[in-house]
């Protein structure tokens, strides 16, 4: 008796490892788009420095094309390579899991653009601090990646998995790319 319970106790634990395990290499791509502008990014300006009606810039510099670019086709390589070692329960196929990649990369780096548009709007300085900063990004990108994921993606304990995890990752990983001089302030 002690040893059947003491097999179902393990066997539920290891179900939910790997479960745990699959949210981790999920949030990988995403991660990696919104990660890799900091060192990647530079140059032209994304909002090719226009300047709207209440004076702020329609992004800031804090955006260019260069980072855009290198954030999407980063997240879309590295979730490229996952999908012929792991294909993820939340996708039916290699080839979706591939495509998913790419709209969470771009759900990632479109989500920023629009959180520094948002920024901008309430006249908040690029490169300062905002709410938003830490999970907006991957909101976007779980939208953008509905219609390729099975439902069951949004289960309600992932989707709080996910923005948990984001809310207290990102502070944390913005803190160490100051530390070893990759970013200028520690947010
Ligand atoms: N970056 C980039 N292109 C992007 C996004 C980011 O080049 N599309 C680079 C910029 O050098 C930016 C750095 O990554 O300064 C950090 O990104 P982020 O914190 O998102 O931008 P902020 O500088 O804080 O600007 P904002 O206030 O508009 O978010
Ligand atoms: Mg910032």
């Amino acid at each position: 008796m002690a040893g059947r319970m003491g097999f179902i106790i393990s066997k539920g634990l290891k179900r939910a490892m790997i479960e745990i395990l699959e949210m981790l290499i999920f949030l990988i791509p995403p991660y990696i788009a919104n990660s890799s502008p900091v060192v990647l990014g530079g140059g032209r300006p994304l909002d090719l420095n226009i300047t709207l009606g209440d004076g702020e810039r329609l992004l800031g510099d804090g955006k260019t094309i260069q980072g855009f670019a290198a954030g999407v086709l980063a997240g879309t390589a590295a979730g490229g390579i996952i999908s012929h070692l792991y294909l993820l329960p939340y996708f039916a196929s290699q080839q979706d899991q591939f495509i998913a990649a790419f709209l969470l990369s771009f759900g990632t780096m479109a989500g920023d653009a629009v959180g520094s548009f948002i920024k901008r709007r309430m006249h908040i300085a690029s490169g300062k601090q905002f709410f938003l900063d830490t999970i907006f990004f991957l909101i976007v990108a779980l939208v953008f990646v509905y219609p390729v994921a099975n439902p069951g993606l949004y289960d309600a304990f992932n989707v709080v998995f996910f923005l948990a995890l984001t809310a207290l990752l990102h502070p944390l990983t913005n803190f160490l790319a100051n530390r070893v001089g990759l970013k200028r302030v520690p947010w």
